[in-house]
């Protein structure tokens, strides 16, 4: 399939890096946001990123310049209309991602592909909103986009194969491993490292260690390249505790259960890197 123009909703973490990654790759993207403040800076943090590359010598100036002529923004999701595909990666609530779905399916042709950068939550039920059921898929994202080599693509119920082909296409041509799994609550990727994420919190909020130590326990003994909580201050306390209760809603199952220090921060305000302080404090001297 010739993808002409991709729309990306939702300009903030995953946002951004999946609508930089594309761009760097020379697809033309729409980049929406619901004010102008967020989609200023996501293509601020966009610049950014592709900078980064210029200073390492793998882009030249010209070509980031390039890269963003490619970029649109805007906070009309009525200039996605001429779309051939739209990746929502808007916040982890299914009615929110509902909303923007039912939006689209009227704005958007009816061949244009529809996918999902959700971290957990079930593909059939979102293309359920939509009357392209068989268009739709899962493409998740890791964080940091444009150094994590994975993108889990997932299927739905009704998805078709051709879906899934270009789902894999478009995975392959940003320089991704597309590794497609089944429609479970978390996927793969959430169902193995949320669970280990939580038990993290757990271990904390009982005294077994601190977080400096429960992040070294893993890091030195286990060799992951971030410890558990330094991970969740990455991703977003707030993204794992919705996570985790997709996981514990969907399974029915209590070894999911969200532990209450992580409602507790997430109640706080304590979301990470994001507000400047999670189990880390992240405020500039
Ligand atoms: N954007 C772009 N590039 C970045 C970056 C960012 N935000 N952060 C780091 N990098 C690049 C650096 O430029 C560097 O590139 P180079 O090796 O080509 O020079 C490389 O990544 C390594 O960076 P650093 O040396 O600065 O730092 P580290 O070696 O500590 O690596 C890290 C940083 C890549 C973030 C590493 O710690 C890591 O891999 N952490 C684990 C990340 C992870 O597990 N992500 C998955 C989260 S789960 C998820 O996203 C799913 C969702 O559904 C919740």
């Amino acid at each position: 399939m010739k993808i002409s123009l991709v729309g990306v909703v939702g300009a903030g973490t995953m946002g951004h890096g999946i609508a930089q990654v594309l761009i760097r790759n020379g697809y033309s993207v729409v980049l929406h946001d619901v004010s102008e403040e967020l989609v200023r800076h996501g293509a601020q943090r966009i610049s950014l990123g592709l900078s980064r590359e210029v200073d390492k010598g793998r882009l030249s100036a010209k070509e980031k310049e390039q890269a963003e002529g490619r970029l649109k923004t805007t906070t009309n999701l009525q200039d996605l209309a001429s779309a051939n595909v739209v990746i929502e990666a808007v916040t982890e609530k299914f009615e929110v991602k509902a909303e923007v779905f039912h939006s689209l399916d009227s704005i958007c042709r009816p061949g244009a592909i529809f996918a999902s950068n959700t971290s957990s939550i079930s593909i059939t039920r979102l293309a359920g909103v939509t009357k392209r059921p068989a268009q739709f898929a899962g493409l998740h994202f890791f964080n940091p986009v444009p150094v994590m080599k994975l993108v889990e693509v997932v299927p739905g119920l009704e998805t078709a194969e051709e879906t899934v082909a270009v789902a894999e296409q478009i995975a392959t041509s940003v320089g991704k491993t597309p590794i497609r799994v089944r429609d479970f609550p978390g996927f793969v990727s959430n169902r193995l490292l949320m669970p280990m994420i939580n038990e993290a919190v757990y271990a904390v909020m009982e005294g077994v260690a601190t977080p400096e130590s429960v992040d070294g326990v893993m890091k030195l003994g286990m060799n992951h390249p971030m410890g558990p909580l330094e991970l969740a201050d990455l991703i977003g306390l707030d993204v794992c505790l919705d996570i985790m209760k997709v996981l514990y809603e969907g399974f029915r199952d209590s070894k999911y259960r969200p532990c209450p220090l992580l409602e507790r921060m997430v109640e706080a305000g304590r979301l990470g890197r994001k507000t400047g302080r999670g189990f880390y404090n992240y405020a500039k001297a």
